[in-house]
């Protein structure tokens, strides 16, 4: 049985998503989650690309016990410089060096000819070694590259001392079976004494990223790049739990294990899916919610009789919980920070106090606190935490078939700012009222609306994107509470000074 490698790119290709913005304590708080559920390489994020990537990857770095930690860095000796400063104390340190090879990006995005590509990639590999036990090298645009000179490439790469050779798909572009081929072509031509480990990396452009992750899997891949929940740059990168579960589930077909604990999976998508913003899709593969719903008779008489009939997976396997113990209005503080703990928070002593008030109101209010509860106010704690403003209140006026008017006040860093609007809905005149507040008027370019558990009972869910009409930059929200508005008004208040700080530098 081989053992294929995991690593996880969530906070560097993740974080590329339109509208994702992790701050350090999510990243962090991701990471451990991500060492917890079995990643072997974290690709932490980009040093050189700003001052909080390179505090996240430090911090990640200094933070993680068993799993390699990766920064990103172009051919570049500034880029090599800052990633080796920012890896520095990590146990298992690892650079990620990439220049494209294909000729499109060559010639209009590098301005390089062939030649300088590869002298390139000889120059910025062997400083890299120079730092770094590990080197990997990625040929960016790897699947439109001349086989030949994608074959020139890694040899140059592995020449100058990277040991580990990721295959990108960059685009989105290639399929199962010609990726397959790449993968056997390189690892049967490559010249090399030493242990070259292979690693894939797919986006979902045609909806293929992760049956070529397994594809190159079946053609000697023993390294999978991706992320949770499939987050990234345009369509997403390979959803790293589908790869696993499909390992596991067809053990018979790919012989073929890895290292992560498949019941912490369901645990790392919710935190992945509260901390970005991105609500997985009901009929996700492995972690959507409809993923184990039997809906026609046939299927429910079926499973009813032996649950193999139509169930591969159970909800078991990936840490599906029926909420055995949800805490509630009689939970203490022990059992409160016990079922934290449980969901991968460690929280310090003055953090507990604020966030074991939080729980008791909602528990006011709410009969069963149940684990995406939990989550949802432990991100909300978090963001509090890195400064964002906080709704301190709501007022709504609402008249039936005409204008409706709203008063907001927010506070932010012990300053408050009010304000009131109208609109020609409630929802409008609360999001006029803020834009007051920031003084900028975001487009607002998404607005759902979801229950976030089960039940009469059930808090909702409001997710929010907003961009900025000059810089185009996108920021995703999200607000949980009972009332619908307010819910609202929580998710547009976090987006919008989130906004604020990212476009005032
Ligand atoms: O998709 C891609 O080409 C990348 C590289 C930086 C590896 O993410
Ligand atoms: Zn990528």
């Amino acid at each position: 049985m081989r053992k294929i490698q995991f690593f996880d790119t969530t906070l560097r290709d993740g974080e590329q998503t339109p509208g994702v913005n992790f701050n350090t304590k999510e990243k962090v708080q991701i990471a451990l989650q991500l060492e917890k559920w079995g990643i072997d390489t974290i690709e932490a994020g980009f040093p050189i690309s700003s001052e909080g990537d390179f505090e996240a990857v430090q911090a990640i770095a200094g933070a993680a016990s068993r799993m390699t930690v990766a920064g990103l860095a172009r051919c570049q000796k500034k880029d090599i410089d800052r990633a080796y400063e920012a890896l520095k104390e990590a146990k298992f340190p690892q650079i990620h060096v990439f220049l494209a090879t294909s000729d499109v990006h060559m010639e209009y995005k590098l301005k390089m000819t062939p030649e300088e590509v590869l002298t390139s990639i000889k120059e910025h590999v062997t400083y890299a070694r120079e730092r770094f036990e590990k080197v990997q090298f990625s040929p960016e645009d790897a699947t439109r590259t001349r086989k030949e000179f994608l074959l020139k490439a890694v040899q140059t790469a592995i020449d100058a001392g990277a040991t580990i050779i990721n295959i990108p798909d960059t685009v989105g572009y290639t399929n199962p079976t010609e990726y397959g081929q790449l993968f056997a072509y390189l690892i049967e031509n490559i010249k090399t004494e030493q242990e070259i480990t292979f690693s894939s990396h797919c986006h979902d452009d045609l909806g293929m990223a992760t049956a070529n992750a397994l594809a190159a899997i079946e053609n000697g891949a023993n390294r999978v790049e991706g992320t949770v929940n499939g987050i990234g740059e345009r369509a997403g990168n390979t959803a790293l739990e589908e790869v696993a579960v499909a390992l596991h589930i067809r053990q018979d077909y790919y012989q073929a294990t890895s290292g992560i604990s498949l019941n912490e999976t369901k645990r790392t998508s919710d935190i992945v899916a509260r901390l970005s913003g991105v609500a997985v899709p009901r009929n996700k593969a492995v972690i959507g919610a409809n993923a184990f719903a039997h809906e026609s008779g046939i299927h429910q008489d079926g499973v009813l009789k032996n649950p193999e009939t139509y169930e591969i997976i159970t909800p078991q396997l990936v840490g599906v919980k029926n909420n055995s113990l949800p805490l509630g209005k009689l939970s203490g503080r022990h059992a409160f920070v016990t079922k934290l703990e449980e969901l991968g928070y460690q929280l310090s002593e003055e953090e507990i106090k604020p966030a074991f008030k939080r729980f008791k109101d909602l528990a006011d209010k709410k009969k069963q606190i149940t684990d995406q509860d939990l989550i949802a106010l432990m991100a909300d704690e978090t963001r509090a935490e890195a400064d964002t403003a906080r709704l301190t209140g709501l007022q709504v006026q609402y008249v039936s078939g005409g204008r409706q008017g709203a008063i907001v006040s927010v506070e932010q860093q012990g300053e408050s700012g009010v304000a009131s609007a109208i609109g020609s809905g409630s929802i409008q005149a609360i999001y006029n009222s803020i834009d007051q507040i920031f003084e900028q008027q975001p487009k607002l370019v998404n607005y759902e609306i979801m229950a976030l558990t089960a039940g009469e009972d059930a808090q909702a869910e409001v997710h929010v994107s907003v961009e900025c009409p000059q810089t185009h930059k996108r920021i995703n929200g999200i607000g949980v509470d009972f009332d619908v508005l307010e819910a609202s008004a929580k998710a547009y208040v976090q987006a919008s000074s989130i906004l604020k700080k990212e476009t005032e530098g």
